[in-house]
């Protein structure tokens, strides 16, 4: 079998500029990248991200969140989109919608998600100020395994960062920044090829 044959259908989700979308079809341009990059779904319509996708040749679609009454029938909106592209792995990046625990259960082990700090510490809004207020040296960011509860989950790959004396908010942010572009095609890669997957509650590799 070709190598592409093996390449694995991702749908990722944004909600703005996408600059991790990009990393990620910049990776999948790699014809021996083991995943492509099957539709890229925005739920805000002036999402930055979907020209980017767009002038990349690759597919669009917008859910948007505000159009439906309940979780449940903006979850299933996107459920029938992502099957309309044969997703197999869903990527969040930069996606600021909690999503429904059964749309989160339905992709358990096939759904990731990037946060730019060292989790388990610093989840939710501003973790670059919280990482300066709680005066850690090293930060970093995370991809993992997407559960229920918002930026938990089992770890697939982390990159350390340092604080340098004087950093502001934006200095840190875009120091790690850098690294997630570098991350998250690396840790897509490993759960793309199945080097990395969910068992249980853990992630298992090898
Ligand atoms: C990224 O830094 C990503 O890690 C973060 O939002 C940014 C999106 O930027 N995600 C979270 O904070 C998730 N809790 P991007 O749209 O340029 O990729």
């Amino acid at each position: 079998m070709s190598a592409a044959a093996l390449r694995r259908r991702v749908g990722i989700l944004i909600s703005g500029r996408g600059s991790n979308m990009a990393s990620l079809i910049a990776a999948a341009t790699d014809p021996t990248y083991p995943a492509e990059i099957a539709l890229v779904l925005s739920n805000r319509p002036d999402a930055a991200g979907l020209a980017r996708a767009a002038e990349a040749g690759i597919a669009t679609a917008i859910v948007e969140h505000r159009g439906f009454a309940d979780r449940d029938s903006f979850d299933a909106a996107m459920e029938e989109r992502l099957a309309a592209h044969d997703v197999e792995i869903v990527c969040l990046a930069g996606f600021m919608r909690i999503l429904s625990a059964p749309f989160v259960d339905r992709w358990r082990g096939r759904m990731l998600n990037i946060h730019p700090s060292l989790l388990p510490a610093f989840k939710g809004l501003d973790p670059h100020g919280q990482a300066l207020a709680a005066g850690v040296r090293i930060h970093g960011c995370t991809v993992h395994f997407v559960v229920p509860e918002l930026d938990s989950g089992p770890i697939v790959a982390q990159a350390a960062v340092p604080v340098r004396p004087g950093d502001t908010v934006d200095r840190l942010a875009a120091r790690v920044l850098a690294e997630e572009h570098r991350l998250y095609p690396e840790g897509l890669a490993l759960v793309a090829s199945g080097r990395a997957r969910l068992e249980g509650d853990r992630t298992v590799f090898g």
